[in-house]
């Protein structure tokens, strides 16, 4: 099997939260010990309540900033430290895609000429190259060219996206990490949106990390989706399996709340409890107060990511052949 595109491994990082003006400063462990591969031309899917640690793993993983502990590596290679020579030519292979699409334009400028700027930047091809370039972009994410001489202002939600990821894909990168892309979109329009986002991929071979809370469109473009609660993966494996069979009770309430398409919900989980609070994240399974199976060891023993057969892997006590590690 060739190597993963992009790999994380064991990746921690926390930020530092004051309470009240003279409070004591505590420790938010927004991600603490992630680890995960992608392999070229898949995409894995990031899903987990607000707060779960998605977003921090989906910057860390394109160095955008570092981890605490762990290491990023990229084509086999480690993430080189932010700002260097060698950082930026790996970052030329990565780009990010936000929610929101208004923030991410200027709204001054002609949206053609915000696909053209990073070849601007980078000196790609002759000017007449790029405005060619750009009307292919505007061709392949279904706009048309007549769209670039418009401003974000005069488009719609989902055709604002679709210019974003017009310019994202701009410099042909191998790599996008996409966090919540279609969340501010009307439903109607979100599935057109991942939909294409899938074609591209397929044709220029993109290797995607795709974040979102939305399981319906996580499971419309992953093949193995990664579930997070407060910093941790509690479970990953592959998409269809996982959604067809979850393991971890948090991920069967997950799922229970979203049914596939076209199938009737077997009963949905509601989870008692609080939300979960990354500022006091639990003792032992950070999950245990709103376990529907809780035991008492749930509340003194962390579990730990195991194989429990297939390609998946559990972080629960109650699930035969995960594991356990030392009280954190
Ligand atoms: N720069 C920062 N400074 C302080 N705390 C941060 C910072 N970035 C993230 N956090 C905290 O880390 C935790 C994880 O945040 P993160 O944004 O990764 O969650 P998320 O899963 O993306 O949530 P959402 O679904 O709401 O986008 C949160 O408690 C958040 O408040
Ligand atoms: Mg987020």
């Amino acid at each position: 099997m060739s190597p993963p595109l992009v790999e994380a491994s064991a990746i921690s990082r926390s930020y530092a939260m004051r309470s009240g003006m003279f409070g004591r400063s505590t420790a938010v462990h927004a991600v603490d010990g992630v680890s995960l591969a992608i392999a070229k031309g898949e995409t894995l899917g990031l899903v987990g309540e607000s707060g779960s640690g998605k977003s921090t793993t989906g910057r860390i993983v394109l160095g955008l900033e570092p981890p605490d502990r762990g290491e990023v590596r990229f084509q086999g290679k480690p993430m080189a430290a932010p700002g260097t020579t060698a950082w930026r030519a790996q970052r030329a292979r990565m780009q990010m895609i936000f929610q929101d699409p208004l923030g991410a334009l200027d709204r001054r400028l002609p949206v053609g000429t915000q696909i053209r700027e990073p070849l601007d930047i980078h000196g790609v091809g002759t000017p007449a190259e790029r405005e060619e370039r750009v009307r292919e972009l505007l061709r392949a994410v279904e706009l048309t060219p007549a769209h670039g001489t418009r401003y974000p202002g005069a488009l719609s939600g989902g055709q604002r996206q679709r210019i974003v990821l017009a310019r994202a894909l701009a410099t042909k990168p191998d790599f996008l990490v996409c966090d919540e892309p279609v969340s501010a979109l009307d439903v109607s329009i979100q599935a057109q949106v991942v939909n294409l986002l899938a074609d591209l991929q397929a044709q220029l071979s993109l290797t995607l990390l795709f974040i979102s809370h939305d399981l319906r469109v996580v499971r419309q473009i992953s093949n193995v989706v990664a579930v997070m609660y407060l910093g941790r993966i509690v479970e990953i494996g592959s998409a269809d399996d996982l959604f067809a069979r979850p393991e971890h009770p948090y991920t069967q309430a997950l799922v229970s709340a979203s049914p596939a398409p076209g199938r009737r919900s077997a009963g949905r989980i509601v989870l008692s409890g609080d939300p979960p609070n990354p500022a006091a994240r639990p003792q032992g399974c950070a999950f245990h107060p709103r376990c529907p199976r809780a035991v008492a060891r749930c509340a003194s023993e962390v579990p730990i990511l195991a194989a429990v057969g297939g390609n998946r892997q559990v972080a629960c006590h109650l699930v035969m052949g995960a594991a356990t590690r030392d009280a954190a």
